[in-house]
């Protein structure tokens, strides 16, 4: 038995061949999900899919994309990214009901494999406007969306320790913690999710949603202070699920 995880699968049933102009990487990439996970991984296996799994902009119309989500092997549990339009914050036991038995959504709860806790939430990370001098180093943020961001950034910490806060009540004091967005930005060394991280022990943090080789290191990937980080955004791994235990 073991635990994977993948992000940004971005799938859209309604334009099967849309992320083909992102580069290579994309072409064809619901097949090599296809073709991976089924290689990879077993029925009795758990999946994470860290976010920006369905473009569908409503609920109504990602039943094909869940449809897709659901024929892949293992137990799957999937997170909210900034591009799940049809998971709307407020819906996440919607979804839970809608597709019971065949695939779980991670928000203000948990699930478990084996004597862990599989705790979660999209998270956030100030991503710019940075500004450039000639030489490209940064001279100075745009104020205006870093004030908006830490607003983004309390909310996405909130609903983590309601994950975490259900996890601990329930007996568990093992923990996997999974983000879409970066646990920090390029300026930052550390944030209130590397904190988390640590004031809870957490094993492991696994995320994604950084794409393209320049910005594959945006963020914490390794062991750092007793933490392991991972980077499973689609096109980093080639779609091809990363080992988590
Ligand atoms: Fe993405
Ligand atoms: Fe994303």
């Amino acid at each position: 038995m073991s635990l994977y995880a993948l992000g940004d699968l971005h799938l859209f049933s309604e334009d099967e061949n849309f992320m083909d102009k992102y580069g290579r990487v994309w072409v064809r990439h619901k097949e090599k999900i296809l073709k991976n996970c089924s290689k990879i991984v077993k029925d009795e296996d758990t999946i994470v899919f860290t976010g920006d799994n369905s473009f569908a902009k409503k609920i109504n119309r990602c039943f094909d994309d869940m449809d897709f989500i659901k024929s892949l092997p293992g137990r799957k549990i999937l997170i909210r990214g900034n591009h799940d339009r049809y998971w709307e914050s407020k819906k996440t036991d919607r979804l839970n009901d809608t597709f019971k038995g065949e695939l779980n959504f991670l928000q203000n709860n948990f699930y478990t494999y084996e004597d862990y806790a599989l705790v979660g939430t999209k998270g956030f990370t100030f991503e710019g406007p940075f500004y450039l001098d000639r030489f490209g180093n940064i001279i100075d943020i745009d104020r205006d969306a870093l004030d908006h961001s830490k607003v983004l950034i309390k909310r996405e910490e909130e609903r983590l320790r309601c994950s975490f806060d259900k996890a601990v009540e329930a007996g568990y004091n093992k923990f996997i913690m999974f983000l879409h967005y970066p646990p920090t930005n390029i300026l930052e060394t550390e944030s209130i999710f590397t904190q988390i991280a640590k004031e809870y022990g957490v094993s492991h943090v696994v995320y994604s949603h950084s794409h393209g080789k320049p910005r594959f290191h945006d963020s914490i990937i390794g062991e750092y202070e007793g933490v392991n980080y991972h980077l499973v955004s689609g096109d980093y791994l080639n779609f091809k699920p990363e080992k988590i235990l």
